[in-house]
C-alpha cells in the first residue's frame, strides 16, 4: 500500500525516533508499504518519520544512483532497511552533494557532508551489522540517518540560502505544492 508522504512542517519530522523491538506491530507490512511508497516516489531512500511514524527504521535502495556512474557497480545491488541505526563515527573531507526530499519537493540544496561512515544497526530479521560506508551510499545513509534522528537537509544550507526558500516551504507546509506522490500536509491535518 501507498502511504502519503509526510510534508516539511509536520513535528513528526522533528522528533527523535525511538528504538523499536521485534515486535513491532505489523513491521513487515510497514516496510513493504514503505518501499512500494519510496519506488513509487522515486526516492532512494524513505525514513519512517516520512510516512509520520518516530521509529528507527529508514531503507535505502541506491540503484536509480548506477545509471550515473557505470564504475560503480555497488550502488545497483544496494537495497537496505536500517533498524536501530547509529552512527558511530563520522570522518574523511566534506564534501557537497545536490540533495533532495521526498517531505520538501521541489527544492534541491548542495549540502556538505563528510564523507566516511561507521554505522550499527540491525535488518529486517534483526540481525546486527556494523558497516563503514563512504560515497553516495554514506550520502543517502547520512540524510535518510537525519530524519530519524529529527534533523532535515536544508538545516545544513546557509542562511542566505535558506532566506531565499523560506516562501518555498512554506508554501510546501501549506499544501500548495503537489508532487505526483500522495502527501499529508500539516496545515490540512489540523482541520480534521
Ligand atoms: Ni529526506
Amino acid at each position: 500500500m501507498i502511504l502519503p508522504i509526510i510534508a516539511y512542517g509536520d513535528p513528526v519530522l522533528r522528533k527523535v525516533s525511538v528504538d523499536i523491538d521485534k515486535d513491532y506491530p505489523n513491521l513487515k507490512q510497514l516496510i513493504a508499504d514503505m518501499f512500494e511508497t519510496m519506488y513509487h516516489a522515486r526516492g532512494v531512500g524513505l525514513a519512517a518519520p516520512q510516512v509520520g511514524l518516530d521509529i528507527r527504521l529508514f531503507m535505502v535502495d541506491a540503484s536509480p544512483f548506477d545509471d550515473d556512474d557505470e564504475d560503480k557497480p555497488e550502488l545497483k545491488s544496494f537495497k537496505r532497511v536500517f533498524i536501530n541505526a547509529y552512527i558511530l563515527d563520522e570522518s574523511g573531507k566534506e564534501w557537497p552533494f545536490n540533495e533532495g526530499c521526498l517531505s520538501i519537493p521541489e527544492i534541491r540544496e548542495d549540502v556538505n557532508r563528510l564523507s566516511n561512515i561507521k554505522i550499527k544497526y540491525v535488518d529486517e530479521n534483526f540481525v546486527a551489522h556494523e558497516e563503514d560506508y563512504n560515497g553516495i551510499l554514506a550520502r543517502i545513509i547520512q540524510h535518510e540517518y537525519d530524519h530519524i534522528e529529527g534533523k532535515l537537509f536544508i538545516d545544513k544550507i546557509s542562511p542566505i540560502k535558506k532566506r531565499l526558500i523560506a516562501k518555498k516551504l512554506d508554501a510546501i507546509t501549506k499544501g500548495l505544492v503537489k508532487p505526483d506522490y500522495k502527501m499529508k500536509y500539516p496545515a490540512a491535518k489540523k482541520r480534521r
